[in-house]
């Protein structure tokens, strides 16, 4: 039993920069001897590792996930007019991309056990105006993706995954990032597989897409200063992709101790109060970028945690059709009760591969007490 208090933060990139430092140091030194630093050697070299890693015939580096999202939207030619699903429940960077192209997110309820997008629920959605589907693997598991290509092979849909959240998770054996008509992901530095700033990532097997998105992430240009796109500058610099060549080797150990960690608080905190943990697809695996457990008394759980020095985060507050931003979708309170209940009772746990036993042990502890 732990009783002293101990601060545990909800992530700790110092931790995991600081295990890889001097590998860091002469990446930084090779990139600036080479005096190279926008799309070089690096960035090449980092986008062969990807789609390697990624299943893919091809990779592309790009400025942020967000990014990613929008040039896959872009060269797959949807814009105004055009309708796109996309979860109720995600963070609202997979409805901007949607609403960056000129087109409309449609929202589909989520499960309300994997928080996955229905697949079940997808259909009613569909009408002359839809064009793709993105499915989001959220918090580290992959969607169900069979059923998922299904409705678009019935329905001629193209499929953007948006799979941000789950590099390395896989479903049916297939890893995330490979099943799509283009796939799309951020290397936001807290992610399992994050950059040491912003960066973003698309992976595919058509050579004809993959042409464009070269091409639109550096102003559309067919060869230097002529023009024959309006495209993006929208480029992965040497730097990260240098260091993301370093981080792409860290990744299945990464996501091996997150799962391990997600493991011992699946055991402890099981029929703990009115807790919910998460569930995995038993075709799906699971890499736990985030580990959310709901509760009704989520703000008060999140309150007490803090004072005791342990943070943790709601992802997300408020959902998509409620935000302000989206006021112009017409969506009201109730309209979408599954991504509310989510939004309500959820909160997130210190899941990083460098959290101490003690650290553990103490969110359990305190947890335990919360409900005691
Ligand atoms: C599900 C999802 N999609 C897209 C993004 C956007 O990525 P980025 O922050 O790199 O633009 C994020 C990032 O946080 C995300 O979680």
């Amino acid at each position: 039993m732990v009783n002293k208090q101990i601060k545990v933060p909800y992530l700790d990139l110092k931790a995991s920069y600081k295990k890889i430092l001097p590998q860091l140091q002469t990446a930084f030194t090779r990139v600036l001897e080479s005096g190279m630093v926008v799309l070089g050697n690096e960035v090449k070299e980092f986008e062969e590792k990807y789609a390697q890693f990624s299943n893919t015939k091809y990779a592309v580096g790009v400025a942020c996930g967000l990014d990613a999202l929008i040039l896959s939207l872009s060269s797959l030619g949807i814009g105004k007019g055009d309708e796109v699903i996309v979860p109720s429940n995600t963070y609202v960077a997979t409805l901007i991309a949607v609403s960056r192209v000129g087109a409309t997110p449609i929202l589909v309820e989520s499960k309300i056990d994997t928080y996955n997008i229905d697949p079940e629920k997808i259909e009613k959605s569909i009408t002359k105006k839809t064009k793709a589907i993105i499915p989001v693997h959220l918090f580290g598991q992959a969607c169900e993706m069979d059923k998922i290509l299904k409705i678009a092979e019935k329905y001629k849909l193209k499929i953007v995954e948006d799979n941000a959240q789950s590099q390395g998770a896989t479903y049916n054996g297939k890893i995330t990032g490979s099943f799509g008509n283009i796939n799309a992901t951020s290397f936001y530095p807290g992610k399992n597989f994050g950059a040491i700033g912003d960066g973003g990532g698309i992976t595919t097997n058509s050579k004809k897409y993959y042409k464009l998105i070269l091409q639109l992430r550096n102003y559309g240009e067919r060869k230097k200063y002529y023009n024959n796109l309006i495209g993006f500058n929208s480029r992965l610099d040497e730097l990260q992709a240098a260091f993301l060549k370093i981080r792409i080797s860290q990744i299945d150990d990464i996501n091996k101790k997150k799962n391990k960690i997600a493991q011992i608080y699946i055991k402890n905190l099981s029929n703990v109060g009115d807790l919910i943990l998460p569930k995995t697809h038993q075709k799906a695996t699971h890499v736990f970028h985030v580990f959310c457990i709901r509760t009704k008394k989520r703000d008060l759980l999140k309150d007490y945690l803090l004072k005791k020095g342990i943070v943790t985060l709601i992802h997300y507050p408020v959902p998509g059709h409620l935000q302000e931003a989206y006021k112009n979708l017409g969506y009201k309170k109730g309209d979408l009760p599954i991504a509310e209940e989510l939004a309500k009772t959820s909160l997130s746990l210190p899941i990083y591969p460098e959290i101490t036993s003690d650290k553990l042990e103490y969110v359990i502890d305190s947890i335990k007490k919360f409900f005691k």
